[in-house]
C-alpha cells in the first residue's frame, strides 16, 4: 500500500492471511486508504486510538509506522485478522510494544481519544460494537468509520446516531466514504443475543451478534444433521463451529465423546460454549478453541471424527481456500481410520478436493442443493 500525501509518504508491504492463498486478492482496500488519507491530512491530536475491524492490519501497521508513540487498542473478532496483522507488522519491521489486542467481547479502555473503524458486513454486529463504544467513550470523541460508498445508506447513519452520536459522511473518493461521528457521551445497552430452537433435535441456540446463522438453522447444517455420521466416535471436532449446532448434536448422539469446537470468530466460540451449558451437556467434555482452522489444536487431541460445514468466503471475497485449509488440517489431525464428514453446496465440487486429498470420498446423502460427503484417513 502506497499513499503519497503533501507532507508524508506511507508505504507498507501487506499480505492477506494466510499469505500463500489467493495471492491475487489484496490485503487492504480503498476504504483503508481513504481513512488514512483523512487522518494524515487532519489536524487531529490523539494518543490512545482504538482500531476496530482492521482486516489484515493496514490501519494498525500505518498507525504504528506514522505515530510510533501512540497507544493502539486493536479489536477484532477474527483470529485470522489478528494473525494477519501480526504477520504484517513483522514483515514491515514495526515494533508491537504499543499495541494491546482485544477480542470483540473484551472491555475497551475508558481513555480512548480516537476510533478508526471499518464498517462490518453484519449490521447487528456493528450495532453491538457501537453500543460497546458508547460505554467507554467520553463526549466529543471522534469515531471515523470507512466503507464502500454503496454500503453506506441512511439506515447506517441513523444507526450510528442512535448508538453513539451525530454522524455525517464525507464525499466519495475511489467509491468509498468516511463517516465522522462525534460521540454524545450517553451509554447504550448492547442489543440482546438472538435465541432460537430446533424442536426436532430439542436444541436451544443463543447467538452473539457476529455469529453465522443468526436467527435460524443454516440449510447446509440442516442437511448435515439429516445425514449425520454413524459409528462409534470418542474425540470429535466441530470445525468452523459457529454457534456449535453440529457439535451439540454430536454430543447428543455420542454422549461419551469429547467434543472440540473451533472457530475463527471469538463470538462463535463463545456462543458454542454458552450453548453447551444452555443445553445441559457435561462441562468436562466440551472444549472450545479460538483458532485459524486446526493450527493450534493440542497434539494430545486425537480426533476420530471431524464434522464441518465450511465457509466459502473470507470477508467480502468468495474463496474456497479456507475449506481447503480445513480439509488439510483435518487430514493432518485425524487418527488412522478417522472420518471427515462435510456438507457443501453441490456446485462447489468438494468431492474432487476430498478425493485428491484422502484418496477416497463417498456421498452419504444429498438433496437438491447440498451433498454430504465423507472421507476416511488412509482407508
Ligand atoms: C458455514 S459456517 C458454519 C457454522 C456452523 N458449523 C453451522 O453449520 O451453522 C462456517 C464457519 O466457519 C468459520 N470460519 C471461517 N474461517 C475460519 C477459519 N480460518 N478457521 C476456523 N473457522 C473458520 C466461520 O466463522 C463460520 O462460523
Amino acid at each position: 500500500m502506497h499513499l503519497a500525501l503533501s507532507d508524508r509518504t506511507l508505504s507498507l508491504s501487506l499480505n492477506r492471511y494466510p499469505q500463500f492463498a489467493n495471492a491475487n486478492l489484496q490485503a487492504w482496500d480503498a476504504a483503508d486508504e481513504y481513512l488514512l488519507k483523512q487522518l494524515l491530512e487532519s489536524e487531529l491530536a490523539f494518543s490512545k486510538v482504538a482500531i476496530i475491524n482492521d482486516s489484515f492490519g493496514a490501519l494498525t501497521c500505518a498507525l504504528t509506522q506514522q505515530f510510533p508513540q501512540t497507544s493502539l487498542f486493536v479489536e477484532t473478532d477474527n483470529k485470522t485478522s489478528q494473525l494477519g496483522t501480526i504477520a504484517n507488522l513483522e514483515a514491515n519491521q514495526l515494533v508491537q510494544d504499543n499495541i494491546e489486542w482485544l477480542n470483540s467481547r473484551e472491555d475497551l479502555p475508558e481513555n480512548i481519544d480516537l476510533v478508526l473503524m471499518k464498517l462490518p458486513k453484519n449490521l447487528n454486529y456493528f450495532a453491538h460494537q457501537l453500543s460497546r463504544l458508547s460505554q467507554v467513550l467520553k463526549q466529543e470523541t471522534k469515531v471515523l468509520i470507512a466503507a464502500k460508498a454503496k454500503n453506506i445508506n441512511k439506515s447506517v447513519i441513523e444507526l450510528i446516531k442512535q448508538q453513539l452520536g451525530e454522524a455525517s459522511a464525507s464525499l466519495a473518493w475511489k467509491k468509498c466514504r468516511v463517516i465522522t461521528c462525534v460521540t454524545d457521551g450517553t451509554k447504550r445497552n448492547a442489543p440482546n443475543n438472538t435465541h432460537w430452537e430446533i424442536p426436532e433435535y430439542q436444541l436451544q441456540l443463543n447467538n452473539f451478534s457476529n455469529v453465522f446463522a443468526a436467527n435460524k438453522l443454516d440449510i447446509g447444517a440442516r442437511a448435515l444433521l439429516q445425514f449425520f455420521p454413524k459409528g462409534d466416535f470418542s474425540n470429535i471436532v466441530d470445525l468452523g463451529c459457529g454457534n456449535g449446532v453440529l457439535g451439540l448434536r454430536a454430543a447428543q448422539i455420542f454422549p461419551n465423546a469429547n467434543i472440540h469446537f473451533v472457530d475463527d470468530s471469538e463470538m462463535a466460540v463463545a456462543s458454542a460454549q454458552n450453548n453447551w451449558q444452555l443445553n445441559g451437556f457435561d462441562l468436562a467434555k466440551g472444549h472450545f478453541h479460538w483458532d485459524d482452522c486446526l493450527t493450534n489444536l493440542d497434539s494430545e487431541v486425537k480426533p476420530d471424527l471431524v464434522i464441518c460445514n465450511p465457509p466459502f468466503h473470507q470477508g467480502e471475497a468468495i474463496t474456497d481456500h479456507i475449506a481447503w485449509q480445513m480439509f488439510l488440517d483435518a487430514k493432518r489431525k485425524l487418527v488412522q481410520g478417522g472420518v471427515l464428514h462435510v456438507v457443501g453446496n453441490r456446485h462447489l465440487g468438494y468431492h474432487i478436493k476430498l478425493k485428491r486429498l484422502f484418496g477416497n470420498c463417498k456421498t452419504v446423502g444429498s438433496n437438491g442443493k447440498f451433498v454430504v460427503l465423507q472421507s476416511v484417513k488412509d482407508a
